[in-house]
C-alpha cells in the first residue's frame, strides 16, 4: 500500500462515526468571535470571518476538523475574541443557531467535526482576567509574553458546576451538527491544571498525589457529556499532554494511565500533545524524534498498544506525507494531527493527499522559530480581511508578519518580547 493510500484510509470509530481519512486539523484558537471587555453577554459569538475560515478548511479534505477551543465560562476565556458557549449567558437554542453555520461550513465536504471545549483557569492573561481560578492558588509564571493573575482555588460548588457547563456546550454542538466534542486537558489549561501535581495542591477528592483525585473532574465531565448527548455516534474526545515537561508535573506515566482509563470511560479519540505556557512542548526534546517529525511520537507508541477501541491521534511537528503515513503504518498512532502549517496553507491536506505536494512548505530562514505561533494567529486574524495571507514561507511574507508582531516602536507592555496578543495558544 502506498503512503498516500495509508493516509487516505478512513478511520472507523467504535461508535460508528467515520473520518474520511487519517488526518486531523488540531484545535487552533481563531480569535475571530465577538468580544466585549465588560459585557460577558457580548463575548464569543461567531462572526462571518470565523465561519469563512472553517469554510476554507472544510474544502481542504481534512479527515477530522477540531474547532479551536471554546470556553464554557465567559469569565475565563483564554484570550480576547475567543469563541464561547456559556450556559449562564444565553439559551441552548440561541447558541445552536449561532454555531450551526460554523459546523455546517466545516462539514460541507465530508470532514468529521469535533469542537474543543475548555476553561482557561489560571492561564488567562492578566488583561483578560486579573482574578482567575484554578485547581489551587499556584500562580502561572510570566510566559510567552504574558503575565497572569494569582488564581484562587475553585470552591467545590464551582468544580461541581463544570460538568454541567461542558455538558450544556456539548449538547449545543451536537444539535448544531458536530460529530463530537474534545475536552482540552492539555497545554496547562484548567483541566490540565487539575491533572498536574505541580499545580493541583488540593487536599480534597479533586487533588493531591493520586491520579484518581487529580483526574476526577475529567471523568465527571465525560460522564455528564455522555448523559447529555445520548446519540451513540457522538464522539467524546480529549487532548492530553504526553507530559508537561515540568518538574513535578503531569508525566509520561500519568498520560499512559490516563489513556487506559479514558478508553474505559468511552472516550473514543485521544489526542496527544505536550507542554504548558511555562514549559513549551512544541519542540523536539530528543534527537531520536527529529527524523520522525512528531515531537510526541515516542509517547504515542508506548500508549497505542494499550488501546483497543479508542483511536490515538498525535499532534505536533508533522509536515511530510510519507512520515505521517509511516507513523500510522507502524501503528504508533491512528491519526496524524497538523496545526501551524494549516494557517498559511489551508488546503495543505488536499494537496498532500493528491500527491501535488510532498510536505508543508518550509518556513523561510528569516522566520524566527519562536514566533511561528503568534504569526499563525496573525494569519488566522487576516481571514475575511480580503487581503492575501502573509506567508512564513517567503521573505516578503515574513517581513509583513514581523512588522505586525514587532512594530518598529512598540508600546511598552509588561515586558513582552512579541506582541502579547499574538503569543498565546
Ligand atoms: C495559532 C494557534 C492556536 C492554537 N490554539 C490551540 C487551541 O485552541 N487548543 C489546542 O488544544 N491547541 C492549540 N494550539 C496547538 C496546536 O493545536 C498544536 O497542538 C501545536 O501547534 C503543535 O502542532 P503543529 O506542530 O502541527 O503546529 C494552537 C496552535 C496555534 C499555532
Amino acid at each position: 500500500m502506498s503512503h498516500l493510500e495509508i493516509l487516505k484510509r478512513p478511520v472507523h470509530f467504535k461508535s460508528g462515526a467515520v473520518a474520511p481519512n487519517g488526518t486531523l486539523k488540531s484545535a487552533m484558537t481563531e480569535r475571530l468571535c465577538t468580544w466585549s471587555k465588560d459585557d460577558f453577554k457580548k463575548r464569543g459569538w461567531p462572526t462571518p470571518e470565523y465561519i469563512s475560515l472553517y469554510k476554507d478548511w472544510g474544502e481542504g479534505e481534512i479527515g477530522t476538523i477540531v474547532l479551536g477551543n471554546i470556553p464554557t465560562d465567559a469569565r475565563y476565556p483564554e484570550a480576547e475574541h475567543n469563541a464561547c458557549i456559556d450556559m449562564t449567558i444565553a439559551s441552548h437554542d440561541e447558541y445552536v443557531k449561532a454555531y450551526r453555520p460554523v459546523v455546517e461550513a466545516s462539514k460541507a465536504h465530508g470532514s468529521l467535526v469535533i469542537a474543543q471545549l475548555t476553561h482557561a483557569g489560571r492561564q488567562t492573561s492578566i488583561e483578560v482576567n486579573p482574578e482567575p481560578v484554578s485547581s489551587s492558588d499556584v500562580q502561572c509564571q510570566p510566559a510567552m509574553g504574558m503575565t497572569f493573575g494569582k488564581p484562587r482555588a475553585m470552591t467545590l460548588d464551582e468544580i461541581h458546576e463544570l460538568p454541567k457547563r461542558f455538558a450544556f456546550a456539548a449538547k449545543v454542538l451536537a444539535e448544531a451538527g458536530a460529530d463530537g466534542v474534545q475536552l482540552h486537558a492539555a497545554h496547562g489549561y484548567l483541566l490540565s491544571q487539575f491533572l498536574s501535581p505541580r499545580v493541583n495542591k488540593r487536599t480534597d477528592e479533586y487533588g493531591g498525589e493520586s491520579l484518581d483525585n487529580r483526574s476526577r473532574i475529567v471523568f465527571e465531565i465525560v460522564s455528564a457529556i455522555k448523559q447529555a448527548v445520548q446519540d451513540p455516534k457522538f464522539i467524546v474526545s480529549i487532548k492530553i499532554n504526553s507530559a508537561d515537561f515540568a518538574e513535578g508535573g503531569f508525566d509520561g506515566d500519568d498520560s499512559m494511565e490516563m489513556s487506559k482509563r479514558l478508553e474505559k470511560a468511552g472516550v473514543e479519540l485521544i489526542e496527544l500533545s505536550g507542554g504548558t505556557y511555562e514549559s513549551s512542548g512544541f519542540e523536539h526534546k530528543k534527537e531520536s524524534t527529529v527524523a520522525r517529525e512528531s515531537f510526541f511520537i515516542e509517547f504515542a507508541e508506548r500508549i497505542r498498544p494499550h488501546l483497543s477501541s479508542s483511536k490515538l491521534a498525535v499532534t505536533g511537528g508533522f509536515r511530510t506525507a510519507k512520515i505521517m503515513a509511516k507513523a500510522i503504518e507502524e501503528q504508533s498512532c491512528d491519526i496524524v494531527g497538523i496545526a501551524r502549517p494549516l494557517c498559511g496553507e489551508r488546503h495543505l491536506v488536499k494537496e498532500l493527499l493528491s500527491g501535488k505536494k510532498e510536505k508543508a512548505t518550509d518556513a523561510h530562514p528569516s522566520m524566527p522559530a519562536q514566533l511561528t505561533l503568534p504569526a499563525c494567529i496573525v494569519q488566522l486574524k487576516m481571514t475575511g480581511s480580503g487581503q492575501p495571507i502573509p506567508q512564513m514561507t517567503t521573505e516578503d511574507g515574513v517581513k509583513t508578519l514581523l512588522s505586525i508582531l514587532q512594530p518598529p516602536n512598540p508600546e511598552p507592555s509588561h515586558g513582552a518580547e512579541a506582541n502579547p496578543d499574538g503569543n498565546k495558544l
